[in-house]
């Protein structure tokens, strides 16, 4: 069983960040089954590197959405960002150095990703709303005539 369960409530909304969100949950439920096999310490180190990375590519996209879209919160938005970046850098560096288990750098990633979707992101999918600039998620109704 997967220990991220992705659910409807993780989606805000706009389909290329929702995917996003769908692949750092997969990436993260990847690295969790690995770490929880016993996986060496060098492919645990490469995965927690891959989720990283990811993260700062995901990052970057949202806040060129954000930009286009002229959203007012995006300062705000992009500080949160750059702490989880910093933080994750420094559990990353204690994994590195055998002082982190892996397993507390995907613990970190995890609460971090859940809260920052909810409380967060989410605020953006509602902003697009009430601007009618919101990509949905799902495809449109399909016409019955
Ligand atoms: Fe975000």
């Amino acid at each position: 069983m997967p220990v991220f369960e992705w659910n409807i409530n993780y989606l805000i909304g706009i389909k290329e960040v929702d995917q996003h969100h769908q692949h750092l949950v997969s990436l993260l439920n990847d690295s969790y089954a690995e770490c929880k096999k016993g996986m060496s310490a060098e492919k645990m180190t490469a995965l927690i590197e891959e989720l990283i990375d990811y993260a700062d590519y995901h990052f970057s996209y949202e806040e060129g959405l954000m930009e286009e879209a002229s959203y007012p919160d995006l300062p705000m938005h992009r500080r949160e960002h750059e702490l989880f970046a910093k933080q994750v850098r420094e559990f990353q560096k204690g994994h590195q150095e055998n002082k982190v288990p892996p397993i507390s750098v995907l613990s970190f990633i995890s609460n971090w990703v859940t809260h920052h979707i909810q409380q967060t992101d989410v605020r953006f999918g509602v902003y697009m709303d009430s601007r009618n600039i919101r990509r949905s998620s799902t495809p449109p109704p399909t016409s019955k005539s």
